[in-house]
């Protein structure tokens, strides 16, 4: 990445090539085979899934932006919607089966693509019209009796929701499976290829530089929505970011306490006030692969002591978690390892007293920091695989909402998002709980109700010696100040 002293951009968006979703397919496939012959199964029959459908308002006029569903952009890379895609197990041949688009489309949407072309740009073996999926699938299987489908069904322990399988209208004619396939393709979602790394860094780089716009431009008397839109603008101006992971959340003050601010209710529209902190959490998306990031800075552009210590506190849990990152590292302990730290910080400074080891029994760390370390991140920005069978989510308080406990595992990128808030709804029962009160300087603490929370979040890729943060912005209070008076960034143009 380019040193940048603001406006403009130091990078390129990169070409992506379709040969990634391919590579994904073979990958699938493999795994899926194994699967079936360890079940004693024959490799026979189709993976197929159904792409997202447009929606409108009930307007006509307000078509809601599509973004292609998370699984069918992983396996087809396709962006248009009202596609299916299968895959035949036993050859590998790939089929795409596009709308058929009605005579008026030309007139209002655009020229209708012929089925060569999306041959061609996804790199597919066949195209075929939806309405000719039965068909298809009958011709092309080569065993008697009902061709098989895997279909995707399956529980996202993120949302508690389950995916919904592929719909035909002739699905008596087939077999159909609802097991096998969700747990493999979410299982190889989970481990990157270099071809996905590159996209999910170059995201990482184009949200860096715009967190760093945000930060120079941010100024007291200025709404968040502002600094808001200076993200999106930037992600959109140099990398062509039509859509973000998640919608922004730009927090100052007392909102930066509140996790998920910038939602309908709370639209980021506060206006900055000196002595406020922000906590800003926005990620660009490129092609489908998301960041997630997080920078938390003093508005007027000079940390008070408070601010301080607190920040201090959550930078050395981020910077000790990192640098304990690599394969067989336990996502539960690096959790324990943030939260022990931020409490040490807390009780250096004078907030809370006790015996740390006690605390962490009592999950003291939760009151602070209610939310899980960080989550695999990818095409979705909670990715999927956090709890493969078999692994239970624990149960104590601040630990149960880790959205994986899963051993780290080369290939993986994870985020690394410490945080320290002071919540009223968390604080005040706690400060009165028989068991935790007397951790709680009363006084001290006092003096940080309405301070709000700082977050650092950064996307960390799991590589066989160790980690590799793909996120690059000033995270040293020293480097905040001097990039909020218009030093470059990054500082050395080697960096
Ligand atoms: N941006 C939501 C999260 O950090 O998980
Ligand atoms: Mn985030
Ligand atoms: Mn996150």
């Amino acid at each position: 990445m380019a040193s940048s002293t603001g406006g403009g951009s130091a990078l390129t968006p990169i070409t992506v090539s379709m040969e990634l979703h391919t590579h994904n397919r073979r990958k699938l496939l493999r795994c899926l085979r194994q699967r079936l012959l360890d079940s004693s199964r024959s490799i026979h029959g189709f993976v197929l899934l159904q792409g997202g459908e447009e929606q409108n308002r009930f307007c006509t006029d307000h078509t809601i932006l599509f973004r292609q569903e998370s699984y069918f952009a992983y396996l087809f890379g396709v962006k248009e919607p009202g596609f299916y895609g299968a895959i035949d197990i036993a050859s590998g041949r790939s089929i795409l089966f596009a709308p058929r688009l009605p005579e008026e489309y030309a007139v209002w949407l655009g020229k209708i693509k012929p089925l060569s072309h999306f041959k061609e740009y996804y790199m597919v073996d066949m195209v075929f019209y939806t309405d000719e999926i039965v068909r298809v699938l009958h011709d092309l299987c080569d065993t008697p009796g009902k061709p098989s489908l895997f279909l995707l069904y399956g529980l996202n322990t993120d949302s508690n929701n389950y995916s919904k399988p592929a719909m035909l209208k002739e699905m008596e004619k087939f077999d159909v499976d609802l097991e096998v396939l969700h747990p493999v393709i979410t299982e190889c979602r989970v481990h990157k290829s270099d071809m996905e790394i590159a996209l999910i860094q170059f995201a990482n780089d184009l949200s860096s530089e715009a967190h760093v716009e945000v930060m120079r431009s941010a100024k007291v008397g200025m709404k968040e929505y502002q600094l808001e839109s200076i993200f999106l603008h930037h992600v959109y101006m140099y990398g062509g970011c039509r859509h973000c992971s998640y919608t922004c959340i730009c927090a100052t003050g007392e909102n930066s306490a509140v996790l998920h601010y910038g939602h309908a209710a709370a639209p980021n529209d506060k206006t900055l006030h000196d002595g406020d902190m922000a906590l800003f959490d926005m990620g660009a998306e490129y092609h489908f692969y998301g960041s997630d990031i997080t920078c938390s800075f003093p508005v007027n552009g000079k940390f008070s002591k408070n601010q301080l210590l607190v920040y201090d506190a959550v930078l050395k849990a981020h910077d000790y978690v990192i640098a304990s990152m690599r394969p067989g590292v336990n996502w539960v302990d690096m959790h324990k390892l943030a939260e022990r730290t931020i409490l040490e910080g807390l009780k250096e400074v004078g907030i809370i007293h006790g015996d740390i080891d006690d605390m962490m029994d009592r999950r003291l760390g939760a009151v602070f920091m209610p939310h899980g370390l960080g989550h695999l991140l990818g095409i979705d920005t909670h990715d999927p695989g956090g709890y493969p069978k078999g692994l239970e989510r624990p149960k104590e308080a601040g630990l149960r909402s880790l959205r994986t406990a899963r051993t780290l595992e080369d290939g993986m990128v994870i985020t690394v998002e410490p945080g320290c808030y002071f919540i009223d709804a968390l604080l005040l029962p706690a400060m009165e709980d028989a068991d935790k009160s007397k951790y709680f300087n009363h006084r001290e603490i006092s003096r940080f109700r309405g301070f709000g929370g700082i977050r650092i979040e950064s996307n960390v890729l799991v590589t066989a010696g160790g980690c590799r943060n793909l996120t690059n912005c000033p995270r040293r209070p020293h480097d905040i100040e001097a990039v909020m008076t218009g030093a470059p960034w990054p500082s050395s143009p080697a960096a």
